[in-house]
């Protein structure tokens, strides 16, 4: 139920009645006071301006012209500019039976269904996922997990870094240290290919018949020799077997079915080249093959020249992200691709998409979104990294939240089996850490702060999931079957009327996040949902009112409640648990 939108309807059909105005958004609120009615047009004054006429009688013209005489139960005007709209309130509590009894809480399928890629996660192969990339992994994943809700075709797309030089260096020294064997038989980890990766990298600088060595392998590794190749992929492995770990540990959908590394694009590479050369887009200087847009200037004001390939013949992030372009329109026939990735990106982005759009690789119309976000700071404002500078590897972030978590279970003292309790301080642990970064507006930084994020209180995921089992303990006390409830629900007291209308604005929430890729506002809207149930359930009583039929209907709007609670923490990748 999307009322603001109806409202908007009906207001711009009223108005065309009398006059011929396009463009005009009668900016439809939900009103701060039921006083003014539960939904508030705000900008008559603009309209009177552009009409010559006063506010007030615009308001009479609208208002006798509207014509959904079901769903408004009156209409007034008020000083200076406002239009106020009570709703009926047997419509209302209609249109929240019609949410409980859908199985997608009353959400429907978006008419315009669109094949939609989305680039996320994307860590780089043999190094240890950091905290850098749980942004762009969890952001990701619930847009992945809205539009697919929506009814899209989602393409999860995890763009890993697994090809380059670096695995020439690696399988070097791999190799040197004659570690291949314990390579093949599984018996290297991640964290160890880790440190070799940074060993290899320093020997690469400072020893040349390594380099050589390690250049020479990259090239029979691009020629698809078998010995090297199956070292690649058993490297390949050991990382995303680690990483995929990760993800189950996030509660992330991405899994090993969504690997679409920078190595599938390997073989149109060649050919991008040709083509661009062909094409006059791409031209070669000093041995390298550039392309120059003059869209896009440098400090000399000369247009930006982009290397698509080195004079060694290596092909670079860029080449290969044109080539990526052109394979998603090609094989998935995307309509959308959405990127997330940190703000530093930016331009490279918007560089691939002006030349993939100039080699005809993909239509102006396709839709090009780079989702960007900013960085975890510590208290001092600073990059997030460990005491002794280094970057904080993700997995020990997720470890340490779990064990926090833990003991802050074990001082609640929950009357939970000790088993349960584990589960909890699982469940907690990661949700407190995903929740604090979704509900910060991703385009800025964010501190990072344990004590507020595994709080009960205010804006973070233990209070909410803490409000979904008052919901739920509170059934238990009923001994009523809530299915089995019959009555409509009532609206009579002013709180219950206030969470009815803000349940029944679901829809546009998750309409919203769809398009603009922002989870704080669903997050902010879940917090919202439970601190108006919480002034519900002090306000009114839920299971001692005065009369029965009250009782079951209170039952039942705290139900649908419970149902938003929990379908908008799973958008989010957050678990509910019914006891603590
Ligand atoms: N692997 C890259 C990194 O760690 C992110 C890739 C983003 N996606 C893309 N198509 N370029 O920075």
């Amino acid at each position: 139920m999307y009322i603001k939108s109806i409202i908007k309807k009906d207001i711009t059909h009223a108005l065309n009645k009398i006059i011929d105005i396009q463009h005009y958004d009668p900016l439809v609120k939900l009103s701060k006071k039921l006083e003014y009615g539960h939904y508030q047009i705000n900008n008559l004054i603009k309209l009177s301006k552009i009409l010559k006429i006063t506010p007030f009688q615009i308001s009479k013209k609208i208002i006798s012209n509207i014509n959904n005489k079901k769903m408004y139960e009156k209409i007034t005007f008020s000083e200076p500019g406002f239009i106020n709209l009570f709703l009926n309130l047997s419509w209302l509590s209609e249109q929240l039976n019609k949410m409980l009894k859908s199985i997608r809480l009353g959400v429907p399928y978006d008419i315009n269904k669109q094949n939609i890629v989305i680039d996320y996660s994307s860590p780089n192969i043999a190094k240890e996922m950091h905290v850098g990339h749980l942004r762009s992994t969890i952001i990701g994943d619930v847009i992945a997990r809205i539009l697919s809700f929506l009814g899209h075709n989602v393409i999860r797309a995890n763009h890993i870094g697994d090809w380059g030089t670096q695995f020439g260096m690696l399988i070097a020294y791999l190799k040197n240290k004659k570690l291949i064997e314990k390579l093949n038989n599984n018996n290297i980890s991640l964290f160890q290919l880790d440190k070799y990766y940074s060993k290899a990298k320093k020997k690469y600088d400072e020893d040349q018949l390594f380099a050589e060595k390690s250049r020479k392998y990259v090239v029979k590794l691009q020629n698809k020799d078998p010995i090297y190749y199956s070292i690649w992929k058993k490297i390949v492995f050991i990382t995303m077997t680690h990483n995929n770990e990760i993800y189950k540990k996030l509660n992330v959908t991405l899994n090993e079915t969504h690997i679409m590394g920078e190595s599938l694009y390997n073989d149109m590479l060649p050919n991008i080249i040709q083509d661009l050369k062909s094409k006059k887009i791409a031209i070669e200087k000093n041995g390298a093959i550039i392309v120059f847009l003059k869209e896009f200037k440098n400090r000399l004001g000369e247009s930006m020249g982009v290397i698509i390939q080195k004079k060694d013949k290596g092909f670079l992030y860029s080449t290969i992200d044109i080539a990526c372009l052109k394979y998603r329109y090609e094989i998935f026939n995307a309509h959308r691709i959405i990127y997330y990735t940190d703000s530093r990106q930016h331009q490279h982005l918007i560089q691939v998409w002006t030349i993939a759009k100039k080699a005809n690789y993909i239509p102006n119309s396709i839709i090009l979104e780079h989702h960007m976000f900013g960085m975890m700071l510590n208290k001092d404002k600073k990059p997030f990294k460990t005491r002794d500078g280094n970057t904080i590897k993700l997995n020990e972030l997720l470890d340490e939240s779990i064990e926090r978590a833990n003991k802050i279970i074990n001082e609640k003292k929950f009357k939970s089996s000790k088993k349960k309790r584990i589960q909890l301080a699982r469940i907690i642990g990661i949700s407190a850490i995903k929740y604090a970064d979704l509900s910060k507006n991703r385009n800025t930084d964010y501190i990072f702060n344990w004590d507020k994020m595994l709080s009960f209180e205010g804006n973070t995921a233990p209070y909410i999931q803490y409000a979904y089992t008052r919901i739920m303990s509170i059934f238990k006390k009923s001994h009523i079957s809530i299915s089995k409830i019959k009555n409509n629900i009532l609206l009579i007291e002013e709180c219950e009327i206030n969470l009815a209308l803000l349940l029944l604005e679901f829809e546009e929430i998750i309409y919203l996040v769809a398009k603009k890729g922002t989870p704080h506002i669903l997050c902010e809207y879940l917090y919202k949902v439970s601190t108006n149930f919480s002034n519900f359930y002090e306000n009114c009583s839920i299971l001692f009112p005065k009369k029965i039929k009250i009782c079951k209907s209170r039952l039942k709007l705290s139900f649908l409640t419970a149902k938003i609670i929990k379908k908008g923490l799973n958008m989010l990748g957050i678990k509910t648990v019914e006891k603590m």
